[in-house]
């Protein structure tokens, strides 16, 4: 082992190395715009194999940059992806050299992650004691949230299991993927997952009452709704208030994802008021990485009652004991509000975003994107051949590039466009069916974005469609 361990032997070169790294980095985000995504060259499998050495910045530059997912350009509107920003660049230098364990103990990571924690508490309007914690996304977010509600009604299931114990939980049609893993990963089963009907984009909450009785009656237990705030389709929020006085009324755990939409909370009118009610949902699952456009993974589940999150998660080992001083003081550890024992420090990634940016930046540009979907709304209905497969609620458009075509002829022909445009460089669209048609779909979580790349997109779009 050399004399420093692992860390450089000459430091003075290493700042050099790392200026060099921080110049290729800022390059990166200034030029963003001239980036986009790029098909990934047949050889770059192997210039990843280890042990190659050689310049490590020079190689960074060369096989790493180029290839990212897209992401950062100003017409990405794919999936539901966040652009990132510089303050990440910043957060991850400082969390890098503080290395924090976030999983409990007393340092300053964790009290700041209490601070991020509960300033959006506030803004989505929980009551005070709330509890929280930082997890890789909503996904996650949705798992302990559903085991905080399965642990409130079935007690003992941690010791036990579930038993005979039918549980049943319940969503609109359209609810993302990520309640169906979990209820599937906690033994609650596919089939205990039932879809409840939309009536113009939401919730039917009569059906819903209707569904929850009909269980009732044949013996099982309904526990769990899961409303909506902003779906991945088509961005519609489920009438969050009527949700929160069905589950009052019903006993039922009310659970919001709020992957994204949950941050219209922060938006001006009329956008804002699309997640009234959030406040009152038993737990909310959302994600910084996408409408706060922190960089990647970065989300939280928040609880409105802390002792059923404790009493999901909470259990030490001796040699995880907590003391009334030092290092291993600080209760509580987020160890006991979730799955991880050991983890990241993204609070800091929260943190540096909000202090640098300002919070009305932000409220800012998610105003903005709702605003972007509506002129890309406008600009396909002014276009000949092309039509929306529904108006824009928020931040999602979704279109048909020729709505003259049979739906199969369409749905082809969407595709490949889709598929060219990523290929040229141009935009980022995803797809999805609505109606039976594969459609062109852009979800804009993209602060980067102006008018005029709707314009040129939709234009991209117009032109590939008549050929
Ligand atoms: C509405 C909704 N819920 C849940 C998820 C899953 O979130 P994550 O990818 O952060 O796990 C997504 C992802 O796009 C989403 O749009």
């Amino acid at each position: 082992m050399a004399d420093k361990g692992l860390d450089p032997q000459d430091w003075a070169a290493f700042r050099a190395e790392a200026r060099r790294m921080l110049e290729a980095s800022i390059d990166q985000l200034e030029q963003a715009a001239e980036r986009p995504w790029q098909p990934v060259p047949e050889d770059l499998q192997a210039r990843y194999e280890i042990g190659q050495g050689g310049d490590l910045v020079s190689r960074i530059e060369r096989d790493v940059l180029p290839h990212h997912g897209g992401n950062i350009h100003p017409r990405f509107w794919g999936w539901v992806q966040g652009t990132g920003l510089a303050s990440d660049l910043i957060a991850g230098m400082a969390g890098a050299v503080i290395n924090g364990n976030l999983g409990g103990r007393d340092h300053g990571a964790v009290r700041m992650e209490r601070a991020v924690i509960d300033w959006t508490r506030a803004k989505m309007g929980m009551p005070e004691g709330s509890s929280g914690v930082l997890v890789t996304g909503t996904s996650q977010a949705t798992v302990i949230a559903f085991q905080a509600a399965r642990v409130k009604v079935l007690e003992g299931v941690r010791k036990d299991g579930q038993g005979t114990a039918r549980l049943v939980a319940y969503a609109g049609e359209g609810v993302h993927n990520a309640t169906l893993k979990a209820v599937e990963l906690l033994g609650i089963g596919s089939a205990n997952l039932r879809k409840v009907p939309l009536i113009n984009g939401r919730m039917d909450v009569d059906a819903l009452r209707a569904m929850v009785a009909e269980d009732k009656a044949a013996g099982a237990l309904p526990f769990l709704v899961v409303g909506t705030a902003g779906s991945v389709d088509l961005g519609l929020f489920d009438d969050l208030d009527a949700l929160a006085d069905a589950a009052a009324d019903e006993g039922l755990w009310l659970h919001v994802d709020g992957a994204f939409g949950a941050w219209t909370r922060i938006a001006e009118e009329p956008y804002r008021s699309l997640s009234d009610g959030i406040g009152r949902a038993h737990s909310i699952a959302l994600d910084f990485h996408k409408w706060m456009y922190v960089g990647y993974d970065c989300g939280l589940v928040l609880i409105s009652d802390e002792a059923a999150h404790r009493a999901a998660f909470a259990a030490r080992p001796s040699y995880l004991e907590g003391a009334d001083r030092g290092l291993a003081g600080g209760d509580p550890w987020f160890c006991d509000y979730g799955i991880d024992l050991s983890r990241g420090n993204r609070a800091l990634k929260v943190w540096c975003a909000l202090e640098m940016n300002g919070e009305d930046a932000f409220s800012d540009a998610i105003t903005d994107n709702c605003r972007m979907a509506a002129l890309m709304a406008e600009t396909v209905k002014a276009q000949p051949n092309m039509a929306l497969g529904m108006e824009a609620v928020s931040n999602v458009c979704v279109f048909t590039a020729r709505v003259d075509l049979e739906p199969e002829a369409q749905s082809a022909l969407n595709a490949e466009i889709a598929q060219s445009l990523q290929e040229n460089g141009e935009a980022v669209f995803s797809t999805t069916r609505i109606g039976g048609v594969m459609m062109l779909r852009a979800a804009i979580t993209n602060h980067r974005t102006r008018p005029a790349d709707i314009g040129a997109a939709v234009a991209a779009v117009a032109r590939l469609a008549e050929v």
